[in-house]
């Protein structure tokens, strides 16, 4: 079965149907959901839905859009939530250039600040990085994640970058972006990666694949990614389901 490393399903794109929606993951081959913080609040709505369904865990974090809102004392509530069990990851947290706010510092101050909270929570971290990669890889390096574990979410950048990271022993998070017809630079990454290095992930509601590019995303449709990862590395679509739903299992200890 598919193991959804990367999704948002509280966001309010799905208030009108998420109950139907979530209900019918498992009839449609979908076994383990991640839903990922953004935010405070996201992370808050991300203990209650992992509360709700069995089948959901979740990744508590600030992405680097929205640091400006972090203070030492609410960072002191996002750390204690990495103690609920079903919290198996810090998430989702890094850099993104590709907006001119927060301030540069703030995102690197909370990266680090994220980070650290993983090392002392024993979790594995999930990065964002958006046009950000020399800082990110810098930070890595600095912070000594190669002693951690993670993924960096919808990769996106060349081979050379990916080579970085997988020596770092992360993960690539790949999505609907490697269906584009126009996204070459993936498609190389994912020629190149192992298998054995690979998660399959929406970031539903965004970046739903072709022929849904533009509508709303969801985790049943990652069997088009898993498909176009198999097209790609020349393998059977069966094993890409399996060996990425043994790969998140792995990084996220579950079961
Ligand atoms: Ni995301």
């Amino acid at each position: 079965m598919i193991f959804e490393s990367h999704a948002h399903y509280d966001d309010e794109k799905f208030n009108e149907d998420r109950e139907e929606l979530l209900s019918s993951m498992k009839e449609n081959g979908i076994e383990y959901i991640i839903n990922v913080g953004a935010s405070l609040e996201t992370t808050r709505n991300t203990v209650e839905l992992i509360k709700k369904y069995p089948f959901i865990y979740g990744a508590a974090g600030v992405h680097p859009s929205d640091t400006a809102e972090l203070n030492e004392e609410n960072f002191a509530w996002l750390k204690e939530q990495c103690n609920h069990a079903k919290i198996v990851a810090v998430g989702e947290i890094g850099l993104d250039y590709y907006w001119d706010e927060p301030d540069r510092e703030i995102q690197k101050k909370w990266f680090r600040r994220q980070l650290e909270m993983a090392k002392e929570t024993n979790l594995p971290i999930i990065i964002h990085s958006r046009e950000a990669a020399k800082d990110t890889l810098d930070i890595m390096k600095e912070m000594e994640c190669s002693k951690m574990s993670g993924v960096v979410h919808c990769f996106s950048y060349s081979k050379e970058i990916a080579r970085e990271i997988l020596d770092m022993g992360f993960y690539l998070g790949i999505g609907g972006v490697v269906t584009f017809q126009n996204a070459k630079a993936i498609k190389e990454v994912v020629a190149y990666a192992p298998l054995e290095k690979i998660l399959l992930e929406t970031d539903c509601p965004y970046l739903a694949p072709t022929p849904h590019r533009g509508k709303r995303n969801s985790s049943l449709y990652l069997p088009l990614i898993a498909e176009e990862i198999a097209k790609i590395k020349e393998i059977e679509y069966d094993e890409v389901i399996r060996v990425t739903n043994k790969n998140a299992k792995k990084l996220f200890c579950i079961e």
